[in-house]
């Protein structure tokens, strides 16, 4: 998802992107990535490519980690060879959520599932490169992936009522205004931890269903229910709001409003920016 956001975002912006998927290069493959990093000679690599299936990751912590933290080692030495800058999406999850105000950048992360252990260590990997810049993001929807958003919507026509829990707080984040957010940050050569999501009041997953369904012609109730209403292999933060007053700073602006963004992205011309 958010790569079809950032390609364009980055293009418009004048850069010259070389956008590369699963079949043109395995970030798994040690050689491939460090010839590949090489040979187009990168000022920025964005690691996009990531192992993004959280409960999955339960049962084969492997696979999770050698995606999230093994190819971005690869991706970082290679990047540390030509002296080009890393840039490493990562994830509300690498906290534990049990906070009662917003996770700060250098607060300890502890995570409570394989997927959040895998990306923490891809974000140690990433601050190893010299100008590394982690992106904190959360509740992540946008064209081109499987999301909540989409899902809600989907499920909305199918059922006349939907269960959602309340009890996970967090904020959603559209792929564009991230896409945006870290060009800016690329823009101005930041490095180290940066939290971005959308802006706005933090809201539970059933607070969000209901905004989306706002939007909407469907009619169908929606009823909020705990987590353990809906049992899952991987245990989900009950509160990940992210504190993004520092990239804010950077930025000179406030992040956008996660409302406003949601109908843009419900209401857009159907692209991402
Ligand atoms: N989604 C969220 O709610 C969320 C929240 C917070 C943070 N994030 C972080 O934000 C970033 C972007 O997330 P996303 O939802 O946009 O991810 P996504 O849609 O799952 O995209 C991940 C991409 O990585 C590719 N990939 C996986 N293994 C690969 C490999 N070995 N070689 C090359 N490519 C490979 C996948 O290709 P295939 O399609 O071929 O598998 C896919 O295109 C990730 O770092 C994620 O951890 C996401």
């Amino acid at each position: 998802m958010l790569a079809r956001a950032l390609v364009p975002e980055l293009r418009s912006r004048g850069w010259e992107v070389v956008a590369l998927d699963r079949a043109a290069l395995d970030v798994a493959d040690e050689a491939a990535v460090h010839r590949r990093i090489r040979d187009e000679e990168s000022d920025v690599v964005v690691q996009c490519a990531a192992y993004t299936a959280v409960d999955a990751a339960e049962a084969d912590e492997a696979a999770a980690s050698r995606i999230n933290a093994g190819a971005t080692r690869y991706v970082g030495e290679a990047c540390q060879r030509i002296g080009a800058r890393l840039v490493y999406p990562s994830t509300d999850y690498v906290f534990q959520g049990s906070a009662s105000r917003p996770y700060q950048p250098y607060d300890p992360p502890n995570p409570l599932n394989a997927y959040g252990r895998s990306k923490l260590d891809g974000e140690r990997a990433t601050l190893e490169v010299q100008g590394g810049l982690v992106v904190r993001t959360s509740w992540l929807y946008g064209s081109g992936g499987s999301n909540f958003v989409d899902n809600i919507q989907r499920l909305a026509r199918e059922r006349d009522h939907l269960d959602v829990v309340s009890d996970q707080i967090g904020r959603p984040t559209w792929t564009a205004s991230l896409a945006r957010a870290v060009c800016a940050l690329l823009e101005r050569r930041s490095k180290g931890i940066l939290h971005v999501t959308d802006g706005g009041e933090p809201v539970s997953w059933y607070d969000f269903a209901r905004a989306i369904l706002a939007e909407t012609a469907v009619e169908t109730a929606v009823r909020a229910v705990p987590s353990s209403a809906f049992p899952r292999p991987a245990t989900r933060p009950r509160y990940s709001v992210l504190d993004c007053a520092s990239t804010e700073a950077v930025l000179g602006h406030p992040l956008p409003a996660w409302r406003e963004m949601l109908t843009q992205y419900l209401h857009g011309d159907g692209s991402d920016v």
